[in-house]
């Protein structure tokens, strides 16, 4: 049956607690999102409905019941508990997406940790920031990754637990676990952890202008939110078979990868290999995938390949469309009308939020290249740039903010009470978390600039800070610079985005060079290098300007802005701030 209700239907005395309903909850079930994507859905009868289809490069394939599901997470729980592991600890999963990862966050969500899942292709020193930021006990790896720890272990005394889940156990390193969950004893029972709606979840890092990244802290009771706009957003029903493309290192690998379809007992699928327009068209014939969720840049770059490849194949099981992560260009959606016979629709939300804040409704009209309207229950309001007032006029640029409550926003930035409460306008200097993501007075402000029309369509401007979007991944230029100017021929840095058709934005650093140090061929290379394995292949510089001396602000601070502007070709703005020599 359909969810598909009319927005203006939806909007009508609208309360989360539809959330529940949605799910046959009933109070005094057990709160804990590891159970509820496992136990629950097997307790309810899906023990033997599909809940994974897995591809992995080459062609490998697996599948597994809601009941494998069960059986592995709880052997993984079963597993870390046995280590010495607590509530509330802090567990890394460091690997591809490899059937594993999606056992052990269900798993560690089971005995009550926090899972910190990160991208497997971050280098060491991307890897160690964000493993000393949250003082991670444990880290879940293969033989693959496993190297790149073992780099840095010496610098991260809290972490002491190091658990290889494929590869060859006979070349791991002493005081490192071996656990192959497949080869494990089943282990049919595990009592897992009666987490209070509050209680930490999913720890996710994300860049910001300025700094380290920073961990977005969420709790078992966003499973709400995550639930129903997986029901009404995505359309999600029961015979759906579903794909998500992206990655659980990001935020949507995680809410709508795993969470929100999981706890609604839906079958999904994962490919774990490269992209290629073909590879990909392949994968939802052979699946009969019905709703499909990704990115503007893998979009892009299906759109590049044509029509006559999307023709080739039998895509008639797609019924439904959507997109995040970045702008999704109007001629994307048009195109994809036209070559799938369905538009994406686009959803905007951030790692913050958790789940969709401002999406096009199924059933809603959509506007090519609006971001549509917010979700039910979400209080969206656009703010002056300059005084943060609300801004109630047709077509005027403010900076996107939502009211604080609804279930799946980040309840902290771990250890970083100061920069979580810079994100509230309105905030009083000396509130805490918790008055902060209660207080509806207040707007948390989310760093992009977007205009409403007049219908009440939502229309993405920009970002408002220097954070770079490369293919829909944000990659912090703080970062960057920290990382090229350890590279022994910088002396200086500046990382900025640059426009790139496919990906949006690529990275683009600006550097001075020590003295002894020429530009040449080899030494970008080498830049390139050095950046792409400390960092990832994300961060990795696209082009290198060698420049006598950066731009500056009086107090000495790089002046990205000014390099952005002139590298986008726009307006530079007030120069006075720059110093005068
Ligand atoms: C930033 C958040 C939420 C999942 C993936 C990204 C940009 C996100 C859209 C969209 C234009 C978008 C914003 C936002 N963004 N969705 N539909 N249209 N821009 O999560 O890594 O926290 O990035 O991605 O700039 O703030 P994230």
């Amino acid at each position: 049956m359909s969810n598909i209700r009319s927005y203006e239907e939806r909007l009508k005395g609208f309360d989360w607690s539809v959330s529940r309903e949605v799910l046959g909850w009933t109070e005094g079930e057990l709160l804990n999102i590891g159970h509820m994507c496992s136990d629950r859905i097997c307790a309810n009868g899906g023990a033997d409905r599909t809940a994974l289809i897995w591809e992995g490069f080459g062609g490998k394939k697996q599948t597994y019941t809601f009941d494998d599901l069960r059986v592995h997470s709880n052997a993984f729980a079963k597993l870390l508990q046995d280590q010495g592991l607590e509530p509330g600890d802090r567990i890394c999963i460091f690997m591809d997406k490899i059937p594993s990862l999606y056992f052990s966050f269900l798993g560690i969500l089971k005995m009550g940790g926090i899972a910190q899942p990160l991208f497997s292709a971050f280098g060491d020193e991307s890897l160690e920031v964000r493993l000393d930021s949250a003082g991670t006990r444990a880290i879940l790896t293969t033989q693959k990754h496993v190297k790149k720890v073992r780099k840095i272990l010496d610098r991260l005394p809290e972490l002491k637990h190091i658990i290889v889940v494929e590869g060859n156990e006979a070349k791991l390193k002493d005081g490192e676990v071996f656990f192959d969950v497949e080869a494990a004893p089943r282990v049919e029972e595990f009592d897992s952890f009666r987490a209070e709606p509050e209680s930490p979840s999913v720890l996710h890092y994300t860049s910001g202008t300025t700094g380290q990244p920073k961990g977005a802290m969420h709790v078992h009771s966003s499973v709400w939110g995550q639930v129903l706009t997986a029901s009404w957003v995505l359309d999600l029903r029961p015979d759906d078979i579903y794909w998500c493309t992206a990655d659980p290192g990001w935020v949507t690998g995680t809410s709508y990868g795993i969470i929100g379809p999981w706890a609604l007992g839906i079958t999904q699928c994962v490919l774990d290999s490269g992209f290629t327009s073909k590879r990909w068209y392949e994968f939802i014939q052979d699946n009969r995938v019905t709703v499909w969720y990704s990115a503007p840049t893998a979009i892009r770059s299906l759109m590049r390949d044509g029509e006559d490849l999307v023709r080739a194949h039998d895509l008639s099981t797609l019924r439904h469309l959507a997109s995040v992560g970045e702008p999704l260009n109007a001629e994307a959606v048009i195109w994809s009308e036209k070559a799938y016979g369905l538009p994406f629709h686009d959803t905007f939300w951030q790692t913050e939020t958790g789940a969709m804040m401002i999406v096009n409704y199924p059933g809603m009209p959509i506007k090519p290249g609006s971001m549509g309207k917010p979700f039910p229950g979400i209080g969206a309001g656009l703010l002056d740039l300059e005084t943060q007032e609300p801004v109630d006029e047709p077509g005027k640029v403010g900076l996107i903010a939502f009211r604080p409550g609804w279930p799946s926003m980040f309840r902290r930035y771990w250890k970083k009470p100061d920069i979580y409460r810079s994100k509230f306008a309105g905030a009083a200097d000396d509130a805490m978390p918790d008055e902060l993501r209660t207080d509806e007075s207040l707007w948390y402000v989310s760093g992009d600039r977007a205009s409403v029309d007049k219908d009440g369509y939502w229309w993405f401007v920009g970002r408002d800070d220097d954070v770079i979007n490369t293919g829909g991944h944000l990659v912090g230029p703080f970062e960057i610079e920290s990382a090229l100017v350890e590279h022994e021929a910088i002396a200086e840095a500046a990382a900025i985005g640059k426009p790139d058709d496919v990906n949006m934005e690529v990275v683009k650093a600006v550097v001075t060079l020590n003295p002894g140090f020429e530009p040449s061929g080899d030494l970008e290379l080498s830049i390139m290098n050095f950046i792409r394995k400390r960092l990832s292949p994300l961060a990795m510089p696209q082009e290198i300007e060698y420049v006598e001396k950066l731009p500056k602000t009086r107090s000495g601070k790089i002046l990205r802005r000014y390099l952005r502007a002139l590298e986008w070709g726009e307006e530079v703005g007030d120069l006075s701030t720059l110093e005068d020599d």
